[in-house]
């Protein structure tokens, strides 16, 4: 593949917050993994968590057939492990969980859990799953995500996007993680990015040449509510329509 290639993964995880708050099946996100396969994606990604308030063990099941890359994002949990050792996705990524967060809030704190965090890496490489470890972009972490022996490190963008637009700090943001991203690429891991990402968030990180993906959920499924939603309008009224024709 092209070395100036920058994959997407698209996180699929709010369809289901959806699907989920209705209690139904409908919006499938299998559906909407085919459907970004078909439109180019190079990933799908799932966060599975304790709480299961999203994408469910089932979904997992199903999701792992389809014809590009799952990375299952997860907490270092034994229970999370265990379900990725089960069906085997082609990366993990490990993140930090709270239960009473919205989003994942920030990276992990690997000099905390350095040997929790070691003893997952080691389970999942045995199974021949990529690891990848989310963490805010600071120099310490990449160093230690190198000692632990992870594949790839994941930069938490979040700061960087919530900040965009309001002031300069986005700024001293962005030279922030394109310098940690240089490093860690230097160092010799995979860099992937993601987090709060939007169209024009995307346009400034994705000039990071060392990027080799990107993981964007949140805007992807807001976003295709209003690239979808007057054909699906339509649709329905030509329903209506017909039925009193
Ligand atoms: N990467 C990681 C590790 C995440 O936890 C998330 C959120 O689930 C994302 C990327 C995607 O973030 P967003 O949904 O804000 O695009």
């Amino acid at each position: 593949m092209n070395n100036n290639y920058l994959r997407l993964g698209v996180n699929i995880d709010h369809v289901a917050t959806i699907r989920n708050a209705r209690g139904v099946i409908h919006p499938d996100p299998l559906k909407a993994a085919q459907i970004a396969s078909q439109s180019g994606a190079d990933g799908i990604t799932a966060h599975l968590r304790e709480d299961r308030r999203h994408i469910s063990d089932e979904d997992i099941a199903r999701l792992i057939d389809i014809d590009i890359p799952l990375n299952l994002e997860m907490a270092p949990t034994k229970e999370m492990l265990d379900i990725a050792v089960k069906h085997k996705p082609n990366a993990c990524c490990l993140v930090p969980e709270k239960r009473q967060e919205v989003t994942t809030e920030g990276g992990l704190d690997l000099d905390k859990n350095f040997n929790l965090i070691k003893s997952c890496i080691e389970k999942l490489k045995e199974n021949k799953i990529r690891v990848s470890l989310f963490i805010d972009p600071n120099e310490n972490h990449i160093d230690k995500a190198k000692e632990l022996n992870a594949d790839i490190v994941e930069i938490h963008t979040g700061t960087f996007a919530r900040t965009f637009s309001k002031n300069d700090s986005f700024q001293k943001e962005f030279k922030k993680i394109q310098s940690i991203a240089n490093y860690a690429s230097d160092i010799g891991l995979e860099v992937h990015a993601g987090h709060g990402l939007s169209y024009e968030t995307t346009e400034i990180i994705a000039k990071i040449s060392v990027l080799k993906e990107l993981n964007i959920g949140h805007f992807i499924i807001g976003e295709a509510v209003f690239d979808g939603l007057d054909c699906v309008i339509k649709r329905m009224k030509a329903i209506i329509n017909n039925a009193r024709e």
